[in-house]
């Protein structure tokens, strides 16, 4: 499916935690309704300002009943500064849905024990995955860390299997690393996204574990289509890979363990 460039209205846009936004927006365009883990690039300001790129954020979920699309992103930088300034009927650029996500309905019935593992807002992702996996009957347990206050994790309760907390400072949860939370070897399937340290130490406990693993990884966009080669990643693969074409999602082996 290719991705439409849209003119979206803001249905609602609240501050949930320090430099954490999440934004509604409406979204009626049913032939180009997302998936988990696939992403849409942002752009709430003219083609010659700065900055030059839109900003790719992930889906955090997707209503279709309500037409509503959810954007949990951190404000970091002028692009996510000038997003953060949107309210409710305000009009901006949505480009997408873009990305391969996780086929969760496969997954689901696929694997028996579901993971799911973020870190900081890499957990944005992981609620409609969650969402998903919880609908195709395959609950999966969650484990997420934070620096410090943990934020958007009550949602998870009766959607998750389980939901368990680390956090850097102990503010809540247990204080720690997110990879403390589990046992890679009690699961069959771990889905994973957060910074890439923690990626990494997910993904590596996994493979060593023999367990499937799937990352999904971030990057810098340009083009957004595989086509400027501005986000390629180094992989197992003989071809170089572009994260926003044949990505975000990738099996562990394939990447970060390489790292
Ligand atoms: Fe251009 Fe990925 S952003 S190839």
């Amino acid at each position: 499916m290719r991705a439409v460039c849209c003119d979206a209205v803001v249905l609602d846009q609240t501050v949930v935690e320090e430099n954490i936004c999440l934004m509604k927006v409406l979204w009626t365009d049913m032939e180009h309704a997302p998936h988990a883990g696939q992403f849409f690039t942002l752009r709430a300001w003219g083609h010659d300002e700065e900055p030059f790129l839109s900003r790719p954020i992930s889906v955090h979920s997707w209503d279709p009943e309500n037409h509503e699309l959810q954007f949990l992103y951190q404000v970091k930088g002028h692009g996510t500064e000038k997003l953060a300034k949107l309210k409710a009927g305000d009009h901006f650029q949505v480009t997408g849905p873009m990305g391969n996500g996780f086929d969760t309905a496969t997954l689901a019935k696929e694997y028996n024990r579901i993971l799911v593992v973020g870190g900081g807002i890499g957990t944005a992702p992981l609620y409609q995955t969650v969402r998903e996996l919880a609908a195709a009957g395959n609950a999966p347990d969650v484990c997420f860390g934070f620096t410090d206050v943990p934020y958007e994790t009550a949602k998870y309760k009766g959607l998750a299997k389980s939901l368990k907390v680390a956090t850097d400072s102990g503010k809540a949860g247990v204080k720690g690393f997110v990879t403390q939370l589990y046992d890679p070897k009690d699961y069959d399937l771990i889905l994973l996204c957060g910074p890439t340290p923690m990626m990494k130490n997910a993904a590596n406990g996994a493979v060593a574990a023999g367990v499937k693993c799937l990352c999904s990884l971030e990057a810098k966009m340009a083009c957004g289509i595989g086509a400027c080669l501005g986000c390629t990643c180094k992989t197992t693969r003989e071809q170089a890979v572009s994260i926003c074409k044949d990505g975000p999602v990738f099996d562990a082996k394939e990447v970060l363990v390489h790292g």
